[in-house]
């Protein structure tokens, strides 16, 4: 059925059309407004500023700390003053990694062996050996990946645990134990570790990517509640760096300008602590982030599938050569 409009109908919904399109470029220039200038306060002006860290207070926790970015953060509060509470696993690579930062930059350090995966009975110590200490900050770091891109139904049921134990629990317990001291002193920072897989569901990824996701909410929701004590709790999504976490591909686990090593993503990172509350850590990884967070989230479905298929592709026939 044909229906006639009249001329004030037709410049109703012209009118109506121009301001919904005014309405969406003022939301995409806003928003890429804020996305340049989040690129100048925390990558660019870091550059010519210094970074006291030191006025959170005098000692940094760091989990997950032997290996990665967690090491290399230790290092990069150790080169700026920070004595701190190294966490991990094993205890002769904690030896190491306290005697490397006493030797290059006259680290104190206090080691705790712990493996999260053990669940609840590890916190005491961690509680035990930081009663007296003036925490300033928290890199809630550890984490664990699956060891390829796999269905859900191929994963390993102990691999599920490791990463609820792992990736969910140590960031959610340990704010808990810190916050209050550093609630009662008024400085702090507290600072998550992510993923840019929280940005969406990762198929072929799903449990690692979830549990970014619960991070990044448990992170968020933290900061604003918080930011009134004078605490910044600050969100780290970062996408890949080269690790051991991604060697199992080499599309990943070698460095390229999108795929920086630990030591540059976490120099980056440590500048912007104070300046982003939200951040993937990596002026690169930022431009990732600003066109990924944009696309329609069927869109980064499809394209998320196709990656982690081709990963698992790489992984697999890696492992064949090996
Ligand atoms: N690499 C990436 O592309 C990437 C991207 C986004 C986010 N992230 C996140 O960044 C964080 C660090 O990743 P990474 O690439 O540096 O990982 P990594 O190279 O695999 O290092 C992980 C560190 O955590 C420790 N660890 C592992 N399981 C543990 C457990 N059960 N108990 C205590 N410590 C344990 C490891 O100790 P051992 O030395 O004893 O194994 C190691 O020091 C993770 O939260 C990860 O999800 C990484």
């Amino acid at each position: 059925m044909y229906v006639a409009l009249g001329s004030d109908s037709l410049s109703a919904i012209k009118n109506a059309l121009a301001t919904f399109g005014a309405i969406c470029s003022l939301k995409v220039v806003l928003d890429l407004m804020r996305f340049v200038s989040s690129l100048i306060r925390g990558h660019l002006l870091p550059r010519f500023a210094s970074c006291n860290l030191l006025k959170y207070g005098k000692w940094a926790v760091v989990t997950g700390c032997t290996d990665g970015v967690g090491r290399a953060y230790a290092r990069e509060l150790a080169r700026r003053g920070s004595s701190l509470v190294l966490i991990s696993r094993s205890q002769q690579k904690l030896d190491a990694v306290a005697e490397e930062l006493r030797r290059e930059f006259g680290t104190e350090t206090i080691t705790v062996a712990t493996d999260f995966s053990h669940g609840r009975d590890v916190y005491e110590r961690i509680a035990e050996k930081t009663r007296d200490l003036d925490i300033g900050i928290l890199v809630n770091n550890v984490g664990v990946m699956l060891d390829y891109p796999m269905p859900h139904g191929d994963v390993p049921e102990e691999s599920i645990w490791r990463h609820v134990l792992v990736n969910v629990a140590p960031a959610a317990v340990l704010s808990r134990l810190l916050l209050p001291g550093m609630v009662a002193r008024g400085r702090g920072a507290v600072v998550n570790l992510s993923s840019s897989s929280a940005i969406g569901p990762m198929p072929y990824m799903n449990i690692y990517s979830a549990s970014k996701k619960f991070l990044e909410f448990f992170s968020r929701g933290l900061a604003a509640e918080y930011r009134p004590h004078g605490i910044t709790v600050q969100t780290v999504m970062p996408f890949y760096i080269a690790t051991n976490m991604t060697s199992y591909s080499d599309k990943i686990g070698r460095t390229s300008m999108l795929v920086p090593d630990a030591a540059t993503f976490a120099d980056s990172c440590v500048r912007t602590l104070g300046r982003l509350e939200s951040t993937t850590g990596y002026w690169t990884h930022e431009l990732q982030y600003y066109a990924c967070s944009n696309v329609p989230s069927w869109v980064w479905l499809t394209l998320g599938e196709k990656l982690q298929k081709e990963l698992r592709q790489d992984a697999l026939l890696k492992q064949k050569h090996a």
